[in-house]
């Protein structure tokens, strides 16, 4: 009988738990052994498996974080490590090792293929900037967490007239900022990819203060600047003292929504089919709307960058 073991590594995100209630059910239904691993890779250093039930996994999908715990691990990065690793999964008979996370995280599971234990990725980070897959579980619960957060967020900004500065996260990618920024009708939006002219975003404010509009918000991608930085920059050309929130964790947490719920079922459902199938070594993704499972080098070799053209849209609507 075949043994298989998952793990959750790097930033939490909401639908973990679907896609590990996903693959321990499917498992089960087909006759796998599987083993939870828990802090992800530190897990595996440290022999933190336990056997999965049907029973294991009642009740967590309704959850955000993980109930495997994650870790962003160092030790794994390392030689002794890595061994120590490769030696609990011979110890525990693992035949593969299914990786929930990101980009890090597919990095480590790429390198444990590399020394011959097969391995399968889900793409987990709010921040879907993945390579190899258009979607990752946990960016659409995060997307409607900022959007409710800007809409209270926008109440006072109205109420005092005030310019409010929302940063939010994403790591050096825009994908969080430019999408929740289209949703909530940001006047301006800031993204590492898109370097902002703040002398140009000042006239903008100007101009649409002079048209009537008595309120703005800026969204900024944690990677394209600090927003108390942005907001003295403002304050030091303009004669607006713009308030900072800065969303954090926030973000992270959180009931899933049905979207990611959906994604990790049906992505850790693939994973199963896929070992099931002998087509270990893969990621499990998303292209033009449909899971697709595509191996290491072709994932890493595909980067998706953001759609410029919405960032275009939403500056014409937010006028
Ligand atoms: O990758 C998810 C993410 O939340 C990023 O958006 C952010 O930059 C980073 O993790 C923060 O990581 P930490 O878990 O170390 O606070």
């Amino acid at each position: 009988m075949k043994r298989i073991a998952v793990l959750t590594s790097g930033g939490d995100a909401p639908g973990m738990n679907a896609a590990i209630r996903a693959v321990v059910r499917k498992g089960i239904y087909h006759g796998l052994d599987v083993f939870g691993v828990e802090r992800g890779y530190e897990g595996v250093i440290n022999g933190d498996f336990r056997p999965m039930s049907l029973h294991s996994v009642a009740g967590i999908i309704g959850y955000g974080g993980t109930m495997l715990k994650t870790a962003r691990s160092e030790a794994f990065k390392t030689n002794g490590g890595f061994s120590k690793a490769m030696r609990n999964l011979a110890d525990h008979r693992i035949d593969t090792l299914i990786v929930i996370g990101g980009d890090g995280s597919m990095a480590g599971a790429q390198k444990l293929a590399q020394a011959g234990v097969q391995t399968m990725v889900l793409p987990a980070t709010i921040d879907n900037d993945m390579c190899g897959t258009e979607y990752t579980i946990g960016f659409d619960t995060a997307l409607n967490t900022v959007l409710e957060a800007v809409n209270k967020i926008r109440d006072t900004a109205a109420s005092h007239e005030r310019v409010a500065i929302v940063e939010v996260m994403g790591r050096s990618s825009g994908h969080i900022a430019l999408m929740a920024g289209l949703a909530c009708g940001a006047e301006a939006i800031m993204l590492p990819e898109k370097p902002t002219d703040i002398g140009e975003l000042c006239q903008r404010l100007h101009q649409s203060h002079a048209r009537g509009k008595l309120y703005s918000i800026i969204m900024v991608a944690e990677g394209a600047g600090n927003g108390f930085d942005i907001a003295a920059q403002i304050s030091g050309k303009t004669m607006y003292k713009p308030h900072v929130t800065v969303l954090g964790y926030i973000q992270r947490g959180g009931a899933p929504s049905a979207m990611d719920n959906i994604m990790g079922s049906r992505m850790g459902a693939m994973a199963v089919d896929a070992i099931l199938a002998d087509q270990t070594n893969r990621l499990v993704g998303t292209s033009k709307g449909e899971l697709v499972c595509v191996d290491y080098d072709t994932a890493f070799a595909s980067k998706r960058g953001i759609d410029l053209s919405l960032y275009d849209l939403s500056l014409t609507l937010s006028i």
